[in-house]
C-alpha cells in the first residue's frame, strides 16, 4: 500500500477534520502518500483530488465542519458512474480509500468495494448516532452537549414563565439523538421516529409533559417524529387542546462548531486504526466501537441492519422525569 486517498462524504460531523487529521499523520509514519478528494463522492467523479501531507493537517483537529467538504451525491447510485470513480481511482493509482461519513455513504463504498474490488475502509462520522454495528459515531457526542447547551438556556426561560416548550433536534429517521439530549436535559417528554407516533398519542405526551408543580416543560421532538416537526405538532396542540406552547427548533447549529474532546479522540483512534487496517489488506468494512473496544464489521452487515435506540434509556427518562 503506497497511495491512499480519503474523502468526507453526507452530512458534516463535528471531528471528521480529527480524523483525517489521523489518517494523514498515520499514513506519513507508515511512508503512505495521501490524497484527498475533495466534496465526497462527486470529488471521486470530477477527479477532484488535492495531495495532503503532515503539514497541510495543521490546526484542524479543533475544527468543525470538514476541510475536504461534503455532499449528497446521487450519482454514485449509478453503477456506470460508480465504475467511472474506480477508473479515476485505477489513474491516479490510489490503491485504498477511507470514506469518512454515514450509512448511506457506507451503501456506495461497499458497492465501489465489490463491484470494482477498491479497498474500502469506512469510519462512521453522523450527529445522528444511527449507523449500525458501532456504539458511536464522530460527532454525537458534540451534538448531544451543542444541543444540551440550548436546552438548559430554553429551561430558564421556560422556568421564568411557566412555560411548556418544544425543542426540535435532528433526527429524520433516528432518534438517538433527541433521546440523549432528552435524557441528559431532564425533558418532561421525549418524541421519537421509533415510538410511530399518531397525531393523537403525540398531543397527550405533550399535555402530560405539563406536571402539576412544575415551574416548565420542556418536550424534545426528533425532526422525524413528527410529520411536520414541532412546528406542526405545537399547531395540531393549539387548535385541538387548546393551550399555548412555544416551539424552538435547533436545526443544523448543533451541527456545527468545535468538537468535543471524546469526539477528537475517538476521530483519532478510528484515523489510525484505518491506515493500520488499509495496510494490513482487510477492507469492505467500517471501524467502529463496542463497549469502548475498537471493532471491525463488514460493509454489508453495517447497510443490511437498522440501529435501533436503547429503549432502556427512554425507560428512565420517563421515570427520572416524574
Ligand atoms: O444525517 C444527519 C442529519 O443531520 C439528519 O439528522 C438530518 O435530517 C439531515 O442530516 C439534514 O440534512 P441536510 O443537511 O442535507 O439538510
Amino acid at each position: 500500500m503506497e497511495h491512499i486517498a480519503v474523502l468526507t462524504s453526507g452530512g458534516d460531523a463535528p471531528g471528521m477534520n480529527a480524523a483525517l487529521r489521523s489518517i494523514v499523520r498515520s499514513a506519513a509514519h507508515y511512508g503512505i502518500r495521501v490524497s484527498g478528494v475533495l466534496n465526497g463522492y462527486l470529488g471521486l467523479l470530477e477527479d477532484n483530488f488535492v495531495d495532503l501531507n503532515t503539514r497541510s493537517v495543521s490546526n484542524i483537529i479543533q475544527l468543525g465542519g470538514t476541510i475536504l467538504r461534503s455532499a449528497r451525491c446521487e450519482q454514485f447510485y449509478d453503477p456506470a458512474e460508480r465504475a467511472r470513480a474506480a477508473t479515476t481511482l485505477t489513474n491516479q493509482a490510489i490503491d485504498g480509500l477511507v470514506v469518512i461519513g454515514g450509512d448511506g455513504s457506507f451503501r456506495g463504498a461497499s458497492r465501489l468495494s465489490i463491484e470494482h474490488e477498491v479497498p474500502v475502509i469506512g469510519i462512521p462520522a453522523t450527529i445522528d448516532n444511527d449507523i449500525y454495528g458501532t456504539d458511536l459515531s464522530i460527532g454525537f457526542d458534540t451534538a448531544i452537549n451543542v444541543a444540551l447547551d440550548f436546552v438548559d438556556r430554553l429551561r430558564d426561560t421556560a422556568a421564568s414563565h411557566d412555560r411548556l416548550f418544544l425543542v426540535e433536534v435532528m433526527g429524520r429517521d433516528s432518534g438517538n439523538l433527541a433521546l440523549h439530549v432528552g435524557l441528559g436535559g431532564g425533558a418532561e417528554a421525549i418524541l421519537l421516529p421509533e415510538q410511530n407516533l399518531q397525531t393523537k398519542e403525540a398531543a397527550q405526551l405533550v399535555i402530560q409533559a405539563k406536571q402539576p408543580g412544575k415551574s416548565s416543560s420542556i418536550v424534545i421532538v426528533a425532526e422525524g417524529a413528527y410529520e411536520g416537526g414541532a412546528i406542526a405538532l405545537q399547531e395540531s396542540i393549539r387548535q385541538h387542546c387548546g393551550f399555548e406552547v412555544r416551539s424552538s427548533i435547533l436545526g443544523h447549529v448543533i451541527r456545527g462548531g468545535s468538537p468535543s474532546t471524546q469526539d477528537r479522540v475517538f476521530a483519532s483512534r478510528l484515523g489510525y486504526e484505518a491506515v493500520r487496517k488499509l495496510k494490513a489488506g482487510e477492507y469492505n468494512i467500517m471501524i467502529g466501537t463496542r463497549k469502548g473496544e475498537i471493532v471491525l464489521v463488514p460493509f454489508g452487515i453495517v447497510t443490511a441492519n437498522v440501529k435501533d435506540i436503547d429503549w432502556d434509556l427512554l425507560q428512565i427518562a420517563e421515570i427520572t422525569s416524574q
